[in-house]
């Protein structure tokens, strides 16, 4: 079989693959690996949070084309005239908005956004019968956990105790994938479950760029290293964890692109859902010391208040994707934090720079 192009589970052959938001900070490290791999990549992007640079260097670094189409998919209109001619076998769908305190604040916009474009992607599949689905979830859709659970598997209800509709979304359009599943028996769809990813691609040309002030965790503290900002604020070190500050499973963003190319493989008739972890827990603390380590800058910090709605821990059970997926998470946060200083010190002001 060697040199076979024929897909089958154990063996992926070169694929085309529409990346929707493949932009974006997963998408377009998700896009370098597939273009390393030898597979074509349409990217679909409505580039409102995320620069067309980032494909540039993609494209730089892999030596191949990238082929990109602005268009919002929540506007079906739109979608149409952009997807109803293009060719392409499988879907990554990583478009929509993310930031949890914004949901919070605009929920409409969130769910129209989020859930329309993926409405519309999934009719359009269906009208064109492309069959592969890989959805970009969240280990927000497993909500607040009942106590004593630390570490999540797959089995865990979903969308108990959700706290904003950022998270909704994500429960959301996992059943809507597996209702539409029910009724066209042939769609083959994998639900990733990503815990927090971090990181960068080793060369440091791509990277995450958020916009305003970073949400999540490392890219405050890597704007902190390089000077964009004071210090970090550590919300809150009460919680009934090792140091008192909340415990998350990080993952390498190239760990996690990777996950995406197992997930292609596997992909069956059916609606299977994985966990992308490492099964590790890292405190905020932790990621301070190993970001200062790995920067060799001095990281100030603050202890403030708890921020509403988070967890003490939050640590995936990955086995069912190492088992099924024969993936596994490789790289340790000091060599995420490494990548991501890389890209950072490079581009302190991220793709804006360029
Ligand atoms: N934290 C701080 N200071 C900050 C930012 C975060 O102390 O400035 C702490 C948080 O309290 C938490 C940890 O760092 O303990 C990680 O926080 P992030 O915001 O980086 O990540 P979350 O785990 O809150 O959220 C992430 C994604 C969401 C996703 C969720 C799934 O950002 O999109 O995981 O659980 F929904």
């Amino acid at each position: 079989m060697t040199g076979s192009s024929q897909t089958s589970p154990a063996n992926l052959g070169t694929v085309r693959v529409l990346l929707t938001g493949g932009a974006g900070y997963i998408g377009s490290h998700v896009a370098l690996v597939l273009l390393e791999r030898g597979d074509d990549v349409i990217v679909v992007d409505d580039f409102s949070n995320s620069s067309a640079e980032a494909l540039r260097r993609v494209e730089q670094l892999t030596g191949k084309t990238v082929q990109v189409v602005e268009v919002d998919l929540a506007d079906r209109a739109a979608a149409d005239a952009a997807l109803t001619d293009l060719e392409f076998d499988s879907v990554i769908h990583f478009a929509g908005l993310k930031a949890v305190g914004e949901s919070v604040a605009q929920p409409s916009r969130y769910y129209r956004n989020n859930l329309m474009s993926t409405l519309n992607l999934l009719d359009i599949m269906r009208e064109k019968d492309v069959r592969k689905f890989v959805f970009s979830s969240s280990a927000t859709v497993y909500g607040t956990p009942a106590p004593g659970v630390a570490r999540l598997d797959e089995s865990q209800p979903i969308g108990r105790g959700v706290t904003n509709p950022y998270g909704w979304t994500k429960a959301m359009i996992e059943q809507i994938v597996t209702d539409v599943q029910r009724s066209w028996p042939e769609l083959e769809a994998v639900l990733l479950r990503y815990f927090n990813p971090v990181g960068a691609h080793p060369s440091g040309q791509i990277g995450e760029d958020p916009s305003g002030v970073p949400n999540n965790l490392m890219p405050f503290v890597s704007q902190v290293a390089v000077g964009r900002r004071e210090k970090v604020a550590v919300f809150g070190d009460q919680y009934d964890t090792p140091d008192g500050t909340g415990v998350r499973d990080y993952i390498h963003v190239m760990d996690l692109a990777e996950g995406h190319v197992a997930a292609l493989r596997h992909l069956e008739p059916g609606v299977e859902a994985f966990n992308l972890g490492s099964g590790e827990g890292h405190s905020v603390l932790d990621v301070v010391r190993a970001y200062s380590e790995a920067s060799g800058r001095e990281i100030p910090y603050e202890i403030v208040a708890a921020r509403a709605g988070d967890l003490a821990t939050l640590i995936a059970d990955p086995a069912k994707a190492n088992e099924r997926l024969d993936w596994r998470t490789t790289r340790s946060l000091a060599e995420a934090c490494r990548d991501s200083w890389t890209w950072q010190s490079q581009n302190p002001n991220g793709f804006a720079g360029a």
